[in-house]
């Protein structure tokens, strides 16, 4: 399938892997990007600048396709070293970067005069035009559905996307609730140039997380995520767990006093225990309201591959046979 992102990241389908943090590494950028996706590796995920440009060398041992690194600028205890992580990417001769969070601004020149391409992922038609605005070469507009970080306006893809279409000039794809053919169709339909899905390639046989998560994910429904950190500005859609549910009880008790200190004690630090270990009650990590639609553990290729078999034969038959029927 061709479309504007297909041509702009030089991709086979129009389908990306949303940086995720503990679950974007190597492996699955590889898979993604291997089965004619876009996959990206999570900068943050790896601790140091020097750690991260081994797991771009680990990258493009596991693959010849382009793949991409996420960068994140979200409120942090300690600000990463973001310069050095801007130097590895370029240094590792990576040609797209995600960029999420902040306003990424301030890194758009050096990443140019590398000939890097940028997608800024954006939870509003606001913050989309002010990455097209800025130089970003595309855009992700991640609805309200979305695994981790939807924003504060909580505006669904059913009306996010349109109102993107409406308004940007540069490609986007839409991100949030993406699961299978009928979401990428629809994501096509809508306005996008295609998909980024974060919590769907979290249960893929590649991914490499313990399988405790991605027999969670298949085992959760669309009723099982919950918002937390919303009264601190800094909302987060995850899955329903008992250290979920003590942070809920702390902001439900504490109100507008709330302070990030309450709650670091149960937030900081899970990752690795939930993504590594597969202690799920470690503590709140991202899911999207799309696990309910999640009741399988392919590989990365089968998914890619039933993804665009499907989107095909939606388009070709199903919506063929509406057009038709009308004339
Ligand atoms: C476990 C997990 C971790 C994530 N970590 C990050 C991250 O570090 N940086 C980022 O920009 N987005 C992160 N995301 C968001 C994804 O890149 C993507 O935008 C989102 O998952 C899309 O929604 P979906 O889960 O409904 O597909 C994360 C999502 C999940 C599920």
């Amino acid at each position: 399938m061709k479309t504007r992102i297909t041509e702009l990241f030089g991709i086979e389908h129009p389908i990306i892997q949303g940086g995720m943090h503990y679950v974007g590494f190597a492996e699955l950028a590889a898979a993604v990007s291997s089965a004619g996706g876009l996959g990206i590796i999570t900068g943050l995920t790896q601790r140091t600048p020097e750690l991260l440009a081994n797991e771009i060398r680990r990258c493009r041992e596991l693959t010849d396709k382009p793949f991409g690194v996420n960068l994140t600028f979200l409120p942090a205890l300690q600000s990463p070293d973001y310069p050095g992580y801007v130097r590895a990417i370029i240094e590792g001769g990576v040609k797209i970067v995600e960029t999420a969070g902040n306003n990424p601004q301030r890194w758009l020149p050096a990443l140019r005069d590398a000939g890097i391409k940028v997608i800024h992922k954006c939870t509003s038609v606001r913050h989309a035009l002010k990455a097209q605005s800025i130089g970003c070469d595309a855009a992700s507009v991640d609805g309200f559905e979305c695994g981790g970080h939807p924003g504060e306006d909580d505006i669904p893809n059913f009306i996010l996307l349109p109102r993107a279409a409406d308004e940007l000039t540069i490609p986007f794809v839409a991100s949030g609730g993406m699961a299978d053919g009928r979401s990428l169709v629809a994501a096509l339909a809508l306005g996008a140039d295609g998909m980024n899905m974060g919590t769907r390639f979290i249960a893929t046989k590649e991914a490499p997380v313990h399988d405790h998560v991605k027999q969670a994910l298949v085992a959760a429904s669309e009723l099982d995520t919950r918002l937390i950190m919303r009264p601190l500005r800094n909302t987060e859609r995850v899955l329903k767990n008992a250290a979920v549910e003590r942070v809920l009880a702390k902001e439900k008790s504490l109100g507008a006093s709330i302070k990030f200190d309450d709650i670091v004690g149960d937030v900081a630090g899970a990752y690795p225990k939930i993504m590594k270990e597969g202690n799920l009650d470690a503590g709140p990590w991202s899911c999207g309201m799309v696990a309910g639609l999640i009741h399988d553990v392919p590989s990365v290729k089968e998914l890619i591959d039933r993804i665009m078999r499907e989107a095909n034969e939606i388009i070709s038959a199903r919506l063929r046979g509406f057009a038709s029927a009308r004339s």
